[in-house]
């Protein structure tokens, strides 16, 4: 099994989930798991068959054979669901710093890069040291038309062009078969196109080409991290609570927020390669789970990324003795790839003689082990994911477990975790402000706000 989940800190008395309420859980997390069922069944939401669907792999496979040994650098054009997916598999999943090693460190794969924002500083700066004739770029938008994307595009491609550069050799986009701007725009242009099937929306897509396309890119092996969570999702199919990890992280969480008031969840990695998955979690939680419901209260829990052991000397403070407003999830890490043995001397140090003999792991895994428990002593409920090693079916399977683990969430909430209608009107009011065609409403609305009031500018 390359995934555990230890819950025991979470039902600590006082300060955890209660003996009665978890008793509760069995029942309605059964409701809450067929009413995502319902949903997959009617084919919604399918990012759970996303593990057999080998027609997109194929896809995937093909396309990188065919890119093997021609490009030093990707670059992904792309932002929020459609940028952390990749970030997190590069960090996990490739050595350590990849983007500075030499080619042959980096066994002849390209270096990749993602560039999630339209801040210009970043963005020149990479245009002007990439050779373009080197490198390809991968165009990624579930919808082909959200605006950084559109620009970031629109800038790579006048620059391809006054490269005389063709473009279906240094183009190719990810997004939707039917719909949005990019699939239209793949004929005009003569540039191969990848799908993110209709059911999948951006921050469940990673294992579609969103991710395993950048990933086999770079030399992932894709079929161990889709194998990985495809595995995570058979564990999952139980209805029997207490078998059922992601069953069991969601009840945890959402019994939490609801019942105790933990609003605030932590994610917290022992593991540097861990590092950008966490912001890959908060994104998924926090865009899904963030939602009015029906009858208008606002609901979900406010995800927060944490990295052990350096968040003990900037975080971990505020979960000991702040507000008692938060769980914590710690993902400990088994095996790891390397391991760096603390040599012994300095005995006579009180400070640094004990360390001696150690390695650099079991410091990590002590000190993970030691804010577990330390959290638990002062009543505040925590819990441990542990994975086997990070490797490609391990991290397959920890994005398939929160996947799940949110969508759960989600019915328990009683909300549509796949939409965000809340980012919306700062879209329209963008458009409007930049001269879209159809934001006519949304300017009217934002000539009508109040404008700053000078007395209040500091
Ligand atoms: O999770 C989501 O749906 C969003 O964060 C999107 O990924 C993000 O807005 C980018 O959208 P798109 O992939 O359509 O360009």
């Amino acid at each position: 099994m390359t995934l555990k989940l230890d819950y025991s800190n979470m039902m600590i008395s006082p300060g955890g989930i209660s003996a009665d309420a978890w008793r509760g859980a069995g029942p309605q997390f059964k409701t809450a798991k067929s009413g995502f069922e319902k949903l997959t069944r009617s084919g919604e939401v399918g990012f759970v068959g996303l593990p057999g669907d080998s027609g997109l792999l194929q896809q995937v496979t093909r396309y990188a054979d065919s890119a093997r040994g021609k490009y030093d650098d990707v670059v992904i054009l792309g932002i929020g669901g459609s940028a952390l997916g990749p970030i997190a598999l590069r960090t996990a999943l490739r050595p350590s710093g990849w983007n500075m090693l030499d080619d042959r460190a980096r066994g002849g794969f390209p270096r990749l890069h993602v560039l999630d924002n339209v801040d210009p500083e970043t963005i020149a700066s990479l245009l002007g040291r990439l050779k373009f004739e080197r490198t390809l770029f991968i165009v990624t938008s579930k919808s082909g038309g959200t605006a950084e994307t559109m620009a970031q595009f629109v800038i790579v491609h006048e620059k391809l062009v006054a490269a005389r550069l063709d473009l279906k050799n240094h183009l190719v986009f990810v997004t939707d078969p039917r719909q949005g701007a990019l699939r239209p725009l793949a004929q005009r242009l003569n540039v191969p196109a990848l799908d993110i099937p209709p059911s999948i929306g951006g921050r469940f897509s990673v294992l579609t080409p969103v991710g395993t396309l950048p990933a086999a890119l770079i030399g992932i092996d894709i079929k161990a991290l889709l194998d990985g969570a495809g595995g995570m999702a058979k564990r999952c199919e139980t209805d029997d609570l207490a078998r059922n990890p992601a069953g069991v992280y969601a009840m945890l969480q959402w019994l939490a927020d609801t019942r105790i008031k933990k609003s605030i969840a932590v994610f917290m990695p022992y593991s540097d390669p861990l590092r950008d998955f966490a912001d890959w979690f908060v994104q998924l939680w926090a865009e899904s789970l963030g939602k009015k419901r029906k009858d208008g209260t606002s609901v979900g829990s406010t995800p927060l990324a944490a990295l052990g052991a350096t968040d003990q000397h900037a975080q971990v403070q505020l979960f000991m003795e702040g507000p008692a407003d938060k769980t914590v999830t710690f993902v400990a890490v088994r095996e790891r790839g390397t391991d760096v043995r603390i040599p012994a001397g300095f005995n006579d140090v009180k400070e640094l003689g004990y360390l001696g003999g150690h390695s650099l792991g079991e410091l990590i895994d002590i000190e993970q082990r030691a804010t577990a428990g330390a959290l638990a002593r002062r009543g505040r409920p925590n819990m441990t994911i542990t994975l086997d090693r990070v490797d490609p079916a391990s991290v397959g399977g920890l994005m398939m477990f929160l996947e799940l683990a949110t969508a759960y969430a989600g019915q328990l909430y009683d909300i549509d975790a796949f939409n965000q209608p809340g980012v919306e009107l700062g879209k329209q009011f963008a458009y409007a402000l930049l001269g879209r065609p159809g934001a006519d409403d949304a300017k009217k609305e934002w000539d009508s706000l109040p404008k700053p009031d000078p007395r209040l500018v500091v």
